[in-house]
């Protein structure tokens, strides 16, 4: 089963931060996910909301805001002060740590609040540049993003981001051409997940930190599990009869 740390280590060090994704490598995990947004300067940079008031000391939205002002606020203090001076990363610095430590990255579009002309193919070149394409995935709940990546590079992974309670979401997969399925956890059963690897997809759910949740995604058959808490995982796995 692929663990993969959401928006890095993000329980050990401030969620989509260097710290965060380097912690990763440094505890021996291989998967990692981030978020991804663009700055007034076209810049794709790693960080989960609309604007950096929750994140950082600086305050208003990543798309009103060059990468250059940007870089002038702290975006590690408010989890804790051994990490005052924590920037807000590109997104190629964290594809080049990928690369370092031969992870897998799973690159998840926030373009739902926010339109990002132009994400989709920037995001794309990156990866391209890095010969990443087989260690990446994209997701996004915005499944236009999604099948704007399909039209641009087809072989590129993308998993299906949802919060309901999809009917045969293997079949809507499919109008998208998806690899992968990407749904909150909640409701998953061991028949879904069964249903979902007859259909050649992987089902990885998301955001899975309590003990009896993970074992029961991993009882469940899920090829992946998003956690805050990589170790737990692991523990869990090491324990399975
Ligand atoms: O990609 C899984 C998960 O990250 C989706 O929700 O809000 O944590 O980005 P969110
Ligand atoms: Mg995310």
């Amino acid at each position: 089963m692929r663990i993969i740390a959401h928006r890095g280590y993000s329980s050990q060090a401030p969620e989509n931060t260097m710290a965060a994704f380097e912690r990763v490598a440094a505890a021996g995990f291989k998967a990692l996910e981030l978020d991804v947004q663009m700055t007034r300067d076209s810049q794709v940079v790693v960080i989960h909301d609309e604007t950096i008031d929750r994140t950082s000391d600086g305050q208003g939205l990543v798309k009103e805001h060059s990468y250059e002002e940007l870089t002038q606020y702290d975006f590690g203090a408010w989890f804790g002060r051994s990490f005052a001076g924590e920037r807000l990363p590109l997104l190629a610095d964290v594809l080049d740590l990928v690369q370092d430590h031969d992870l897998w990255v799973n690159v998840e579009l926030k373009t739902g609040a926010v339109a990002y002309p132009g994400l989709e193919d920037k995001v794309i070149t990156m990866i391209r540049s890095r010969d990443l394409g087989d260690q990446t995935l994209i997701s996004s709940f915005n499944h236009y993003s999604l099948k704007a990546i399909k039209e641009l590079w087809p072989e590129l992974p993308i998993g299906v981001l949802y919060m309901a309670g999809l009917y045969e979401p293997w079949n809507y997969a499919r109008t998208l051409g998806a690899e992968a399925l990407h749904p909150y956890y909640v409701g998953l059963t061991p028949e879904l997940v069964r249903s979902t690897k007859a259909h050649g997809l992987l089902m990885h759910p998301f955001t899975v930190d309590k003990p009896a949740d993970i074992q029961a995604v991993i009882a469940s058959g899920a090829d992946g599990i998003i956690t805050n808490y990589p170790e737990r995982v692991q523990d869990a796995l090491a324990e399975k009869p």
